[in-house]
């Protein structure tokens, strides 16, 4: 019998690759491992931001369905909906979530919106052109409007929302948008939820603790805890488990939020909802990263881990999502 082929579709990497874009590669290698031992044959493919062209290898390839990995275009992560809007439009099957769950995911404020018109718990936040209406004494977090894996997060991005200290930082950081969300002092939640045949499940839930920091150092996940393994920050923030059993009331209020954010964003797949929990026990969402990373080292494949999956049976229930 002919093998069914499965494409994987990546971003483009650039000729100066970072280490957030390259880790790209390291999921595509894990999960092409695993489609071949569930029997398809497996075939790479690179989207720039030449549709036509990405268009004609896919009609060529002809695959049963995609796996789509693409987490940016031409480096940017506004663009990461391009790639499922155009297999919508090629009516191509594909791993994860639309295009519509990607746009109004990734663009933060979009989602924050959402998610305060259903009542789910985000911190409140205030655009770049509204900045008088921040609270001087208030601690705030600059963050990209459309950004991804900590990009644009650095020690600077928290700040007192005085004059001064946003002016400065707006100049600072003309790059892209960014907006001023209230900082929630206390710990740090990232909850993995699997999709599959019988509707999400909330994977066992990972603290981010912050060991040793110096007093005065943000305790945040920013660029350099994520992609700097020489840093302080990469080498303190370590990723633990057990907030069922020790805290069950928090973990129940964040397992429903984290359903209520599947049904709300229509995600599918395998989805992170990200959380700080403030002095009060109270959940925060950051955000939803809808497709996050899959990589060995990353928070997903370490919850999926901790529920006992292998990660052969995790790719087989986000393939199972995609014709759901
Ligand atoms: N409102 C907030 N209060 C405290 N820390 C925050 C807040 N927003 C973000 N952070 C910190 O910044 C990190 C990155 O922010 P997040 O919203 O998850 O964006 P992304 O991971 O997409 O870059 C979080 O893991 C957290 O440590
Ligand atoms: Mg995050």
């Amino acid at each position: 019998m002919k093998r069914k082929k499965v494409v994987i579709l990546i971003n483009a990497i650039s000729e100066t690759p970072t280490a957030d874009e390259l880790d790209v590669l390291i999921q595509a290698v894990a999960i092409e491992t695993e489609l071949k031992a569930l029997g398809y044959v497996t075939e790479r493919l690179f989207m720039g931001l030449n549709m036509q062209q990405v268009t004609g290898q896919l009609k060529k390839t002809d695959p049963v369905f995609v796996f789509n990995l693409v987490e940016s275009l031409d480096g940017s992560g506004k663009l990461i909906y391009f790639a499922p809007a155009l297999l919508e439009h090629l009516h191509i099957p594909f791993t994860g979530s639309s295009s519509e769950a990607f746009f109004v995911t990734s663009n933060k404020m979009l989602a924050k919106s959402l998610m305060l018109n259903k009542n789910l718990p985000t911190p409140e936040w205030i655009e770049s052109d509204f900045t008088d209406h921040l609270k001087p004494s208030a601690l705030y977090i600059a963050k990209p409007v459309w950004e991804d894996a900590s990009v644009g997060i650095t020690d600077a991005s928290v700040l007192r929302g005085d004059k001064n200290s946003v002016k400065e930082f707006l100049e600072k950081h003309n790059d892209m948008p960014y907006f001023f969300e209230e900082f929630i002092e206390g710990r740090e939640f990232n909850i993995s939820v699997l999709g599959g045949k019988r509707g999400p499940e909330v994977l066992p839930m990972a603290e981010i603790v912050f060991e040793q920091y110096p007093a005065g150092k943000p305790k945040i996940v920013g660029y350099e805890a994520k992609w700097d393994e020489n840093s302080f920050a990469y080498q303190h923030t370590v990723r633990s488990f057990g907030v069922e059993k020790t805290d069950p009331v928090l973990a129940e209020k964040m397992r429903q939020i984290c359903i209520d954010s599947w049904k709300l964003f229509g995600l599918k797949g395998y989805t992170r909802v990200d959380f700080r929990v403030d002095g009060e026990g109270n959940p925060w969402i950051l955000e939803i990263n809808a497709n996050p990373c899959l990589s060995p080292d990353a928070g997903f494949y370490a919850a999926s881990m901790q529920a006992g999956y292998s990660f052969k049976h995790v790719v087989e229930r986000i393939c199972e999502d995609v014709w759901k």
